[in-house]
């Protein structure tokens, strides 16, 4: 059955927010407002070290956010790479999806663009996160993505059959200056088409990129799968490649919702999500692969 209006979230750390773009959609809101509005909330608390105030920092100590966003209507998208020093990268990367070319800006260019249009400023980097990079700067020797939650991803479909897709993360702790995951890749972190659905990703982002994971699931709903056997499908598929190709294969999550607003997940390790429809209170999720899916209490896990 069609949603009136939905929307789906990662992480426990998105239930704040999947409440607040819920309440949105239900009041008539764009999924655009509502999925921004939704990924403000993690953006802005410095207790989530994945996601803008507060991310992790790279080798060189600086906090570098990415962030992608896609109107799947017009089939426009824009991204930020390498960003430092700004509020909400995803506001940005919002922006950069309304022009008809130069969608995908990183570093130095994408903070020109940012402070060019009065996108608001802030220096990302707590006291609290500059003290876990001098405690475990010399410790890393294998990247991997946070144990806890990673990038935050949300999708709506909105009372006009319109579906959004915006993502935002200050990406791998101790990354090199300038290294890109998939959040704000289109078609590896996000993919949104109003005809087919939206998928978003969050996990291990050279990984992600190597299945073109958003775009591949976006399709598995086209050609007829249900959002929940696509989501499945596409992680146990891109698991089972890199297994046989080199022994092994990193964290692999993601969200997606079909047209009709319904929701996916898959995931190859723990991974909670949040969804939230017309009817319905914002439920958490948690999916373990192997188990059946099953809704769990905020404090029953220990996952953010
Ligand atoms: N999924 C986030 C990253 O790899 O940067």
């Amino acid at each position: 059955m069609k949603k009136k209006w939905a929307v789906i979230s990662t992480w426990k750390m998105s239930l704040q927010g999947n409440a607040k773009a819920a309440d949105l959609l239900q009041k008539g809101s764009t999924a655009a407002e509502a999925i921004l509005s939704g990924i403000h909330c993690i953006e802005d608390e410095p207790s989530y070290h994945s996601v803008g105030y507060g991310g992790l920092p790279d080798r060189n100590g600086r906090v570098l956010t990415d962030a992608g966003f896609m109107d799947g209507d017009t089939l426009n998208y824009g991204a930020v790479g390498a960003l430092e020093g700004f509020r909400s990268p995803a506001d940005i990367a919002c922006s950069l999806a309304q022009r008809s070319a130069n969608n995908f800006l990183a570093g130095p260019g994408a903070a020109e663009y940012a402070e060019s249009h009065g996108f608001e400023k802030r220096n990302n980097l707590t006291p609290e996160s500059y003290a876990r990079y001098l405690e475990e700067k010399d410790k890393h020797e294998h990247l991997k993505a946070y144990q806890e939650h990673d990038t935050v991803c949300f999708i709506a479909l909105d009372s006009r059959g319109t579906i959004a897709v915006s993502t935002s993360t200050s990406g791998l702790f101790l990354k090199e200056n300038g290294r890109l995951g998939d959040t704000p890749m289109v078609g590896c972190g996000f993919y949104a088409d109003s005809k087919k659905g939206g998928a978003a990703c969050t996990g291990f982002g050279e990984e992600i990129a190597k299945g073109v994971l958003a775009y591949r699931v976006t399709q598995l709903m086209a050609d007829g799968h249900s959002a929940m056997d696509a989501a499945q499908k596409a992680v146990d598929e891109l698991t089972a490649e890199l297994t046989e190709r080199k022994g092994s294969c990193e964290q692999l999550c993601l969200i997606c919702m079909d047209k009709d607003g319904n929701f996916g997940a898959g995931a190859n390790s723990p991974f909670p999500f949040v969804y939230a429809c017309e009817g319905e209170e914002p439920v958490l999720y948690l999916l373990e692969p192997g188990k059946s899916l099953r809704q769990v209490r905020p404090e029953d896990i220990t996952i953010d």
